[in-house]
């Protein structure tokens, strides 16, 4: 028997981490590795090819995904489990290790009930809203990225007493601007889940900037809702796939109105997903695909790895997947101190 493993869903850092790991701890088992290639569009097409240990040297620290990914599913852009069947048995895949968001592990529990490839998920996105784990990877090295240029937009914003927005990805949770704003000091943190009272904020910016705090800096979520109401979009991709974006710019003209004060925007869009991974996702990667590794060996189905305090451990992929993660509104009251 072979076992597969395969990335889908938008990219993120730590995904190379994860494989090197599930690849290393397969083939010290002495089983045959067959990696897919570009997703789930790897087994419908049938690219996929043997790994072995060498094929997984020096990748620890570099972003994206060796493997690929894509955002074909099989329900989607399929007919479920007969597509990937043939791929299936030609390979031998008979476990298959899927590093996905909730839509790619949903697809994966689906693929397990309609065919009886053995699923064992690994979670990972930046937006961090995958049930079963307190985190997924990918989340902490976005979190820094988003840091580290709020940092850098604050200097700028006070030299020239201006409202800087920082628009993040995040789809539709808040973490990323959650944690990131608490981390780089934001002003105020704008997120689907809790409504945002733009009169009372442009009235905190004027009274900040007049005691002399020359700068006001914004995150917004993505996916939060516009001071009119509507969540602003950029259009469908060619998988057909709502994209979110363009919400800061509307945020940025609402304070710039109230207030008076200059504002400038600042989308940081796929700059979060890019580069290398923090020695934090990469320990979790490595973590979540040692044990994936293990579960597969030991022919677990319909299981996720996930991190529960220090701890790894294996969760129902369908429990996990149920509902998305809610965002730790303690972040946001934690943060609300500071809003003065
Ligand atoms: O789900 C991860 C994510 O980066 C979201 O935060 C963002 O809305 C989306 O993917 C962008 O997707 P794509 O890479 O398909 O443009």
């Amino acid at each position: 028997m072979a076992i597969g493993v395969l990335t889908a869903g938008g990219d993120c850092p730590g995904l190379n981490a994860a494989i090197r790991a599930v690849v290393t701890r397969l083939v010290a088992a002495d089983v045959e590795v067959i990696g897919v290639e570009q997703g789930w569009r790897g087994l419908m097409q049938g690219h996929t090819r043997r790994m072995s240990r060498d094929d997984v040297r020096g990748i620890v620290a570099k972003g994206g995904t060796v493997l690929g990914t894509s955002r074909i599913d099989p329900y989607v852009h399929g007919d479920g489990y007969p597509s990937i069947a043939a791929t299936l048995s030609d390979t031998g895949i008979e476990s298959l290790v899927v590093l996905g968001g909730d839509g790619s592990l949903k697809s994966g529990a689906r693929l397990e009930a309609d065919g009886g490839v053995r699923i064992v998920g690994i979670p990972k996105t930046i937006d961090n809203d995958i049930g079963g784990t307190d985190v997924s990877i990918g989340f902490h090295t976005a979190v820094q990225i988003v840091v580290d240029a709020v940092d850098r937009l604050t200097t700028t914003a006070e030299s020239h007493n201006r409202i800087m927005v920082v628009e993040v990805m995040g789809r539709t949770a808040g973490w990323i601007a959650a944690a990131s704003g608490l981390a780089g000091a934001a002003e105020a943190i704008v997120v689907p889940e809790v409504p945002t009272d733009y009169e009372a904020l442009s009235e905190r910016i004027q009274s900040r900037h007049s005691a002399g705090h020359d700068y006001s800096l914004i995150v917004v979520a993505e996916g939060s809702p516009a001071p009119s109401g509507e969540i602003s979009t950029t259009g469908v991709d060619s998988y057909g796939f709502q994209r979110l974006g363009g919400v800061g710019y509307q945020v940025a003209d609402e304070l710039e109105n109230r207030t008076g004060y200059e504002t400038r925007v600042m989308v940081l869009g796929y700059l979060q997903r890019g580069g290398t991974p923090t020695a934090y996702d990469r320990l979790l990667g490595t973590r979540f695909g040692i044990e994936a590794a293990e579960l597969a060996l030991g022919g677990a189905s319909g299981v996720m790895v996930g991190l529960r305090g220090n701890e790894i451990i294996p969760v129902d992929i369908l429990e996990a997947v149920s509902s998305p993660r809610p965002l730790d509104l303690g972040l946001m009251e934690d943060a609300g101190w500071f809003f003065k």
